[in-house]
């Protein structure tokens, strides 16, 4: 393991399990390295920098080469005040652009009409799973593009908070929805985003069958210790990460957001979910 890997696997998991055996190399430091970022600064983005994004993306593997997957990109200020406010994050008018990775049947749709041919796969949950998955798989292809780049990216998951609201702001046609945003931009030197502790991989390793780590339970409190000092570190007003998850779960529409109208947008989009 090089020292920058050390240093980057110190920070990823601030404990003292010392990894002698992590396989180095600049792909696996830029992935090691990754840390959301919601401060961007005036720089544009990089001449091309779609074009190159979108093609790593497309390079993601996709469910049976089927491509359910579309990107919006948004630059137009005014939309992008609109999508601030669904999201109820300010930053997301800041950045230069945000990407929306959708779900879409549409195109498949299309050539089945042409065909006279009937999708009734379709009407299983299975292909929202689909369309999601390979959005997911391809924006994050993306955003481990754009940081090699030298940019910066945060995921938002915020554009749900109303998803109706998104659908009709970007004016998705039936078979489409929002998987989520992805706000993009140069990071603000002046408010640099720190790496964010992970789990122990003792608590997400398993071998052969599910089998929880006898100490689990006081792996996650010594975790609960870690975040919380780092989020004191970072002025982030979080005591410890199952407080954090604990309350995240428990109102689904927590501020008044509409997440709990998320499965019935998604049907009245086309995809009824049996
Ligand atoms: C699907 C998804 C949705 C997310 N949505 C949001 C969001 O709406 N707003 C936000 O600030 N961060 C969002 N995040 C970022 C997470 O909060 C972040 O990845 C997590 O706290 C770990 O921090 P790190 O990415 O800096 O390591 C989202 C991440 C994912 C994967």
């Amino acid at each position: 393991m090089t020292t920058p890997t050390k240093t980057l696997w110190q920070e990823r998991y601030r404990d003292d399990h010392q990894q002698e055996r992590l396989i180095s190399n600049p792909v696996i430091e830029q992935i090691l390295a990754h840390r959301s970022v919601r401060a961007y600064s005036d720089q544009p983005l990089p001449e091309g920098w779609l074009e190159t994004l979108l093609a790593t993306a497309q390079s993601a593997a996709t469910s049976s080469n089927l491509q359910v997957w579309s990107l919006l990109v948004v630059e137009d200020p005014a939309r992008k005040e609109r999508l601030s406010k669904i999201a109820r994050q300010a930053h997301v008018a800041r950045a230069p652009a945000i990407l929306v990775w959708l779900a879409d049947f549409s195109r498949i749709q299309q050539q089945a009409t042409k065909r006279g041919a009937e999708l009734p796969a379709l009407d299983y949950f299975d292909s929202a799973l689909i369309g999601s998955v390979d959005a997911a798989l391809a924006a994050q292809n993306a955003a481990l593009a754009a940081e090699s780049l030298g940019l910066g990216t945060v995921y938002l998951g915020s554009l749900r908070n109303d998803l109706q609201a998104t659908v009709d702001e970007l004016q998705l046609p039936p078979l489409v929805f929002p998987v989520f945003g992805m706000a993009i931009g140069y990071p603000d030197p002046d408010k640099p985003a720190a790496i964010k502790p992970r789990l122990p991989q003792a608590v997400i390793l398993h071998r052969e069958t599910y089998q929880p780590h006898p100490q689990q339970d006081e792996l996650i409190s010594a975790f609960d210790q870690r975040l919380g000092e780092f989020y004191q570190e970072q002025k982030i007003n979080v005591s410890d990460w199952s407080g954090h998850v604990i309350e995240r779960l428990q109102d689904i529409d927590a501020g008044g957001t509409a997440r709990s109208q998320i499965g019935p947008v998604i049907r009245r989009q086309g995809y009824p979910m049996r």
